[in-house]
């Protein structure tokens, strides 16, 4: 059984996590309307890995005895200034959810608790590589320019690594 503090710790990730698939539908329906329907595409795909991420954590804890809580999601912003500070945004954020990530990795040791442990160890692949392809992104956006955001807002879903999303609903 979940002891009280690990069983905490993942229900603030569970609303992080649903934070997360929130905030990337907020920016795919700012980028849909502003046309880039290829960013505003990734975003939704995002926003779906991050809802399955969410239900990971909520099955996890249900299935080790403790009771995952559904949290009321903040509200993220409506308006963005641009692709490049949308997407630095993601990355800034991705990488507090990689910290977050992290402290549970580490209470779990800490509490000796080694099936969360061995639970958390998807996530700690995932954020690497969640990660690496926003920095792509990023690194193909500053390369591009403003100018040729067209080119970028089309060929974006070709960056996009089918890995972890997929593999997370088998
Ligand atoms: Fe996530
Ligand atoms: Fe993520």
């Amino acid at each position: 059984m979940l002891n009280k503090k690990v069983e905490d710790i993942c229900n603030r990730q569970i609303e992080r996590e649903g934070y997360s698939s929130n905030l990337y539908l907020a920016m795919a329906s700012w980028a849909e309307t502003n046309g880039f329907g290829g960013v505003a595409g990734w975003l939704y795909a995002q926003a779906d890995e991050e809802r399955i991420h969410m239900l990971k954590f909520i099955k996890y804890v249900n299935e080790r005895g403790g009771k995952a809580v559904i949290p009321a999601l903040k509200k993220p912003a409506e308006e963005l200034k641009g692709v490049e500070e949308l997407f630095k945004e993601v990355l800034k954020h991705e990488e507090f959810i990689t910290a977050s990530i992290n402290e549970i990795v580490a209470l779990s040791l800490e509490e000796k608790d080694f099936n969360t442990h061995n639970f958390l160890q998807w996530f700690v692949t995932e954020q690497v590589e969640e990660e690496a392809s926003v920095r792509t992104i990023l690194d193909k956006v500053r390369l591009l320019g403003k100018s040729n955001l067209y080119l970028f807002d089309r060929d974006i879903m070709a960056l996009r690594t089918p890995a972890s999303g997929e593999k997370a609903t088998t």
